[in-house]
């Protein structure tokens, strides 16, 4: 059988990280946060590389850092950022490659994760004004996973074991 990949896809705020951290190790997979692995091909933050060269250069380093990690091979959790799913190639890429899940949480429960994070530049300014407005416009953005799971009022560790319950039913 091929290594195991899967793909976290979902909103800011919706937990991708953390139950990539969590999944990663419950099921003894190497785990990849996108956003990170962006830091250490550019050199430099998230934010800086917004301010510094702009979203459309941001998204295709997106492209290319999520290809690149895909291509490597399996035996990995992937944490991609929340727009990472706006591209259709990037989609393609990611069902192509493996389980997709689409975590999501309500609007008052983004807004608690997220409000007065320095670290994301969408979302600078008044975060209850912008994340709607986001979240309204990519309000079919993650329908395209194989999986779809609401983090709003559960534990991380309730995710995981939600995750791997419907990967054995499969
Ligand atoms: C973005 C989400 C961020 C990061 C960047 C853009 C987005 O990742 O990739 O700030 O467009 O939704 P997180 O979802 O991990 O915050």
């Amino acid at each position: 059988m091929p290594e195991q990949t899967i793909i976290l896809v979902g909103f800011m705020g919706t937990g991708k990280s953390t139950v990539a951290e969590l999944l990663a190790e419950r099921l003894d997979l190497r785990k990849i946060d996108l956003d990170a692995a962006i830091e250490a091909d550019q050199g430099c933050s998230i934010p800086e590389l917004f301010s510094g060269k702009g979203e459309a250069f941001f998204r295709q380093v997106e492209t290319d850092v999520l290809k690149g990690t895909l291509d490597e091979g399996g035996g990995i959790v992937v944490a991609t950022g929340g727009g990472a799913v706006l591209a259709e190639a990037n989609r393609a890429a990611m069902l192509n490659a493996g389980l997709v899940v689409a975590l999501t949480a309500s609007l008052e429960t983004i807004l608690s994760r997220v409000q007065n994070d320095p670290n994301r530049p969408l979302l600078q300014g008044n975060a209850a004004e912008s994340v709607p407005k986001l979240m309204e416009s990519r309000r079919h953005a993650y329908d395209f996973a194989h999986q779809h799971i609401d983090t709003s009022d559960k534990s991380v560790e309730e995710i995981v074991e939600l995750i791997v319950q419907r990967m054995k039913e499969k």
